[in-house]
């Protein structure tokens, strides 16, 4: 990029800071150097941003980069060129990698994937316990020392409250967020969807609402009673979100994620058996789905995580109990809360940008992301256009292409995506 670049005429919106108007923003030596109506051009290559949405860069707290282990699906440099064409600057990458990343070195192995070759910054998450075996803990301490910040052993339900309250209280120590796949495995072992109707009419084993509750209730309350940091991850029931509200009004320390394929898709998706609507935990009944958005709405949950979830071809064209659960969701994540919640007036934009960006950054401790953008700040920023209409279909940037949204219109695409300064996604493409 020019020494200075100037995004001209954007619709600058920046949670952080409140500004919510068109704008000038002007980057210099990968920070930003003026914003506002009048910031001076001069010197400026421009980039004319009429028409266009300006904002902080968006932060995945839940990504699956696959590597190490199953560099068929995805590896760090694919997951964050996707990540990056989603105009996302940071994501997090899960633990749950073969090796699992349970210590210090599997941590630091992928930090160093990433510095080679990613186009956002990649963010380990160390796994709550070794293997995520469910039954001792792993070296948080360690993994804290060199900076994990948030800890999961997402795929799976940490199984006993005795394990996660230890998790819980020894990550207080190290001010680290305990976030939680909660699904208790003894009721929700061997299903393949969402318990009901749907999943008598075909003639799948169910999973229950309550497999998420009860956790949700169980991790709530040890929560308090540790003071710990707890995050709830990918919720799908409109149960949980009232325990979630509750505990929340009681001053539980508890922050939240939602996916957007929960937000958008419901369990009678699975009507033609499509293994891309297979994820966990599963797509939920239209009144889930309603709590879920008015939560979002309201800030009860705090952040949208897309759950990217790449799986090589043949294993998603399995049989359906076959079939691992997961969706890729980083180049739809935008344009699927713009299409399904922004554009019919369920939350306005500045709430979106907030829980795509502002939220999730600030859960993550990812200093530099989610705004505000202010002068002396990263640039770390995404311009896209809110209309642009596209229908979702290979070539995928991800090295995988099972997603729920596929043959799906949808409104909104990233033009740009700027890291400290640096255009990675230039007029829809990554640069490298
Ligand atoms: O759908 C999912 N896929 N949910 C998870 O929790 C794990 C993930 C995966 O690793 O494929």
């Amino acid at each position: 990029m020019a020494e200075r670049t100037a995004f001209i005429g954007a619709r600058v919106v920046d949670p952080a800071s409140g500004r919510d108007e068109v704008a000038n923003v002007l980057v210099e030596g990968g920070a930003v150097a003026a914003v506002g109506p009048d910031a001076s051009l001069r010197g400026a290559s421009l980039v004319d941003c009429h028409g266009l949405v300006l904002a902080p860069g968006l932060v995945d707290l839940h990504a699956h980069l696959r590597e190490p282990g199953r560099e068929d699906a995805e590896t760090v440099e694919t997951a964050s060129r996707a990540a990056a064409a989603g105009g996302f600057t940071a994501v997090a990458a899960m633990a749950n990698t073969d090796p699992v990343a349970d210590t210090p070195a599997v941590v630091e192995e992928v930090r160093s994937l990433a510095s080679r070759a990613a186009l956002c910054d990649v963010f380990p998450v160390g796994a709550i316990t070794k293997g995520l075996a469910g039954e001792e803990m792993a070296a948080i301490g360690e993994m804290a020392a060199i900076g994990v910040r948030l800890f999961s052993d997402d795929g799976r339900c940490v199984p006993t409250a005795r394990v996660l309250r230890n998790a819980l209280q020894y990550a207080k120590a190290f001010d680290a967020v305990i976030a939680e796949h909660c699904e208790d495995p003894s009721l929700a072992e061997g299903g393949q969807m969402h318990e009901g109707i749907h999943s008598y009419t075909l003639g799948l084993t169910g999973k229950p609402a309550e497999s998420e509750e009860i956790v949700v209730f169980r991790d709530l309350a040890l929560a308090r009673l540790t003071g710990g940091r707890l995050h709830l991850q990918h919720l799908s029931a409109g149960g949980s979100v009232e325990l979630l509200r509750r505990a929340r009004a009681a001053g539980v320390r508890v922050t939240a994620e939602v996916t957007p394929h929960h937000l958008v898709f419901v369990d009678e998706d699975l009507v033609t058996y499509d293994t891309n609507f297979k994820v966990n935990p599963p797509l939920r009944t239209p009144e889930d789905r309603e709590a879920l958005r008015a939560a979002l709405a309201d800030g009860t949950i705090d952040a949208v995580a897309t759950d990217h979830a790449p799986h090589a071809v043949e294993d998603k064209e399995a049989e359906f109990d076959q079939a691992p659960p997961g969706t890729i969701g980083l180049e739809t994540a935008l344009a699927a809360v713009l299409t399904h919640l922004v554009e019919p007036g369920l939350i306005p934009l500045p709430r979106a940008i907030e829980a795509l960006s502002t939220a999730p950054a600030r859960i993550l401790g990812a200093s530099g992301h989610g705004g505000p953008i202010e002068p002396g700040r990263p640039a770390n920023l995404v311009v896209f256009d809110p209309r642009a209409e596209w229908v979702v279909e290979p070539p995928f940037v991800s090295r995988s292409r099972n997603s729920a949204f596929l043959g799906k219109s949808l409104r909104g695409k990233v033009i740009h995506t700027v890291l400290r300064g640096e255009p990675v996604v230039g007029d829809g493409k990554p640069r490298r």
